[in-house]
């Protein structure tokens, strides 16, 4: 968990190289691994998959599933598969280093409102997570002395991204245990307080874990706090649309951010609200002045990295950005999946009323985008995995896209079984 690592951590590239003490060989550098703790949400995913209980639950990964589980193929992302399919002249050629222009400029103006190349630019990445490391990577070049502040907790890798750049990383306090909210009060003094400079990390909606986010009010602060402290923005948006279920108002910080004239970078990823998890669709944007050469120093960074990016999801994402009724279609994919996303928020907390589970779980509904951070104990968690087959990190993050009307019930009533276990340890009953 993020909160456990919450500690400065300063690692200069060199000084983590590993030499081996018992090293013998010169040339036993493959002998030399050491073997790395499993990411919890894909141990999590194999574990789903393994599982032979015809009522498992899958509600760890952040991937939408449609009302019978099943991932979801966006009906503009299929016709738009069709439409490139069709094309005779479908080909296979590299992309530019800075990515496909077309899919580029669409990301720009969903982002920020503008492709205007005076005013923004923008590179091709591999999805979101690929956006933060090439733009982590930048900054580690310009300002290797510069901290991170993360807000507390965060998505796990931003931790393991930035200090594996060589950054150092600190944490801005960020979700309030108390009221399953945001501790604003505590955000902002946090920001306010950081060495000027420093880059803050901001997840420009939905966030991701707790959906918790800001109110508007709330961010007009929080930026012009930034602004004054000469703070860098890093936006992570990778879940745009799944707050209001409007992609244009989701971009709200970002876009006021640039309104604001702040120098900034937003990850943009397109696995979520484009369905494109596996085709790792992302762009790194930025404004600021100089764009030419600010591009140029990315543009360089990504061929270092990985030359220039995948093609066909980037394709996918420009032909449905681009042409009118397709967007149009994908607003409407959207709108879908935020709806269902937020039935299942009401269905969930509707048969914890009823069965009166111990506990306020208003909070469910309160919260936004995919994920609830239900405030489940470790040890619920632990045994929701291991009882009753409801994969779930130990967080007590929630998927609430992995809930559906055939599911929901179930994982109301392991809930709430265990809640009152906890409460009462001698009512343990026998596996539902
Ligand atoms: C998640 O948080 O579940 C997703 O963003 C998937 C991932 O890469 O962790």
């Amino acid at each position: 968990m993020p909160i456990a690592r919450e500690m400065t951590a300063m690692k200069g590239k060199r000084d983590r190289a590993y030499v081996s003490k018992s090293s013998t060989q010169k040339n036993d550098y493959l002998q030399r691994a050491i073997p790395q703790p499993a990411e919890p949400i894909f141990e999590l995913a194999a574990a789903y998959e393994a599982d032979k209980n015809p009522k498992k639950v899958n509600v760890s990964i952040g991937a939408y599933r449609d009302d019978v589980g099943k991932s979801w193929v966006l009906p503009s992302v299929r016709e738009a598969k069709i439409q490139l399919h069709s094309d005779p002249f479908f080909g296979h050629e590299y992309l530019p280093i800075a990515g496909l222009k077309s899919f580029t400029d669409a990301a720009l103006k969903l982002a920020l409102g503008t492709d205007d190349p005076t005013l923004v630019g923008a590179v091709q990445t591999i999805s979101g997570t690929g956006a933060i490391r090439i733009g982590g990577e930048y900054l580690f070049k310009v300002a290797p002395r510069a901290t991170v502040y993360l807000p507390s907790p965060t998505w796990t890798n931003h931790y393991d991204i930035f200090t594996d750049i060589g950054l150092s990383v600190k944490y801005y306090r960020y979700y309030a245990e108390g009221t399953c909210g945001l501790d604003f009060d505590g955000m902002y003094q946090d920001i306010k307080d950081a060495e000027e400079g420093s880059i803050i990390l901001l997840h420009a909606c939905a966030h991701n874990p707790t959906g918790v986010d800001p109110t508007i009010d709330q961010w007009e602060k929080v930026l012009h706090v930034i602004q004054s402290r000469k703070h860098f923005p890093f936006f992570d948006m990778a879940y745009q649309g799944f707050a209001s279920g409007i992609p244009e108002k989701d971009a709200f910080a970002v876009r006021r951010a640039f309104s604001l004239k702040i120098p900034l970078f937003v990850a943009q990823s397109f696995a979520k609200n484009f369905g494109l998890y596996g085709e790792r669709v992302g762009a790194l944007c930025f404004a600021d002045t100089q764009i030419m050469k600010l591009k140029s120093h990315i543009c360089s960074i990504v061929r270092a990295h990985f030359s220039c990016g995948p093609a066909y999801g980037a394709r996918i994402v420009a032909k449905v950005l681009n042409d009118d009724n397709l967007h149009l279609r994908w607003e409407q994919d959207i709108a879908t999946m935020s709806s269902r996303i937020l039935k299942m928020r009401q269905t969930l907390f509707d048969h914890l009323l009823r069965l009166e589970t111990p506990g306020d779980w208003s909070h469910i509904k309160k919260q936004i985008g995919m994920f609830s951070y239900t405030g489940l104990s470790t040890s619920i968690c632990t045994k929701l995995v291991k009882d009753c087959s409801v994969y779930l990190p130990l967080s007590g993050r929630i998927s609430v896209a992995g809930l559906n009307d055939s599911n929901v019930a179930y994982f109301a009533e392991c809930v709430d079984r265990l809640v009152r276990e906890e409460q009462n340890p001698s009512r343990k009953r026998t596996r539902l």
